[in-house]
């Protein structure tokens, strides 16, 4: 830094003006929690980590190498989790080589800030993949039920993925019971996931609690595939059915009309088969709003059912604005959802429906 400082050129000037900025950057990084998530969250920088060979490198940088080759720091995903200290206070981005990784995955409450990075364009070969279903038993004999099921559990704050896939492969047989195999559990708050691919037929999505951001990203299931009590926002989302006869997309759980929880999907593509629900009522307050959707024609006309309890409609929120498609015609509505107007429709628009102002700096 000391170098060429007698050099009073302009150009010297502003190369160290620009030279205290990125140190004094990476200094307040180093020593302050960061409490929100930026684009810098889930970009891991390659050539860097080829360059960096040592581990000393990697530490300092806070990358984790995940490679099924054995040339990495770890073969398991699980592994490089592991290897995060509890309580860790910085971003620590665990980056995943192209693979199918048949393990399940869980991030404790103690590991916040931690990213999965898969390589960029290959999101559909970075794959975690389990297949545990509700009916399944533990060790001691105990059904696993549908939040054990997961494949992937994130129960930290902080977490965001990119360009990977969370697969849970039992493929669910209409009818039969304990069929329920979550791919995705997300409880930690503060997250996002960007175009991530969450696959499964029934209950693929356990949206858990907190309040998640999910942009750009897959979701495929066939009957409730999209549940929890979270408050989350999808945007730019692909929703996918696979359902063979009847389905549903969303089951929002919502116990109070003062929670400010809820299910938003703006400019979503939903398609697929079958003839599927827009969202069933788990709980007395449920909410879930489509706004500016693509519907092709595989929503049940009725749109949303109050899961066999009538006291539901008066407290349900469930609505669409201006959305579009072969299935977004709303004559055969159920008379209980609404067509929301613009005012109506504005709080669940945009990221402020998920307090993003907060924590998230995109
Ligand atoms: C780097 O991190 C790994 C995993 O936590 C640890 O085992 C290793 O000792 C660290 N290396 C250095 C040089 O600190
Ligand atoms: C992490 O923090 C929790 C809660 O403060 C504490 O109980 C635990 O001992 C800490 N773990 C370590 C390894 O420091
Ligand atoms: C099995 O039961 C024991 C004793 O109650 C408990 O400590 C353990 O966590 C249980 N194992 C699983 C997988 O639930
Ligand atoms: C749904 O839309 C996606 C993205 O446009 C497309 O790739 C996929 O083939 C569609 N699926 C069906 C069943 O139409
Ligand atoms: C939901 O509403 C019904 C009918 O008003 C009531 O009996 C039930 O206790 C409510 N459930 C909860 C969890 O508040
Ligand atoms: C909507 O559905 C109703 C009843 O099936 C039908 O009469 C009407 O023409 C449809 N509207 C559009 C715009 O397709």
């Amino acid at each position: 830094m000391d170098n060429g400082c007698c050099c009073c050129s302009l150009v010297m000037v502003v190369v160290a003006v620009l030279c205290s900025f990125r140190v004094g950057f990476s200094v307040t990084n180093d020593v302050h929690v960061k409490n929100f998530i930026s684009w810098d969250d889930i970009k891991v920088d390659e050539h860097q980590i080829k360059l960096s060979d040592s581990r000393v490198n990697r530490n300092r940088t806070r990358v984790i190498v995940v490679s099924k080759n054995g040339e990495a720091d770890s073969v398991t995903v699980q592994g490089a989790i592991d290897m995060v200290p509890e309580n860790n206070t910085r971003r620590v981005k665990i980056f995943i080589l192209p693979g199918t990784y048949r393990e399940k995955v869980t991030v404790s409450k103690s590991k916040p800030y931690l990213s999965f990075v898969g390589n960029a364009g290959q999101m559909s070969n970075t794959v975690i993949s389990w297949g545990d279903k509700a009916s399944d038993k533990d060790s001691n004999g105990t059904s696993l039920g549908t939040y054990r099921s997961a494949s992937v559990t994130i129960l930290s704050d902080y977490f965001c993925a990119t360009d990977i896939t969370f697969e849970n492969t039992v493929i669910q047989t209409p009818g039969e019971p304990g069929m329920q195999a979550v791919a995705l559990r997300i409880s930690g708050d503060k997250a996002m996931f960007y175009k991530v691919k969450v696959v499964g037929t029934q209950d693929t999505l356990l949206d858990e609690t907190g309040s998640h951001y999910f942009y750009q990203s897959h979701i495929q299931g066939s009957v409730d595939f999209i549940f929890g009590k979270s408050r989350s926002l999808y945007q730019d989302c692909l929703i996918e059915s696979t359902a063979v006869r009847s389905g549903a997309i969303a089951a929002h759980r919502r116990d109070s009309p003062t929670d400010d929880t809820g299910f938003s999907f703006v400019n979503c593509k939903i398609n697929g088969t079958g003839r599927i629900y827009l969202g069933r009522a788990w709980g007395n307050y449920s909410r879930a709003i489509y706004s500016n959707c693509y519907f092709d024609n595989i929503i049940n006309p009725a749109g949303w059912t109050d899961w066999n309890d009538p006291s539901r409609q008066k407290t349900t929120l469930f609505g669409e604005y201006q959305c579009r498609g072969g299935g977004a015609n709303t004559t055969g509505r159920v008379p209980w959802s609404k067509k929301l107007n613009f005012e109506e429709a504005k709080p669940f628009l945009d990221k402020k429906f998920i307090d993003g102002a907060q924590w998230l700096r995109l």
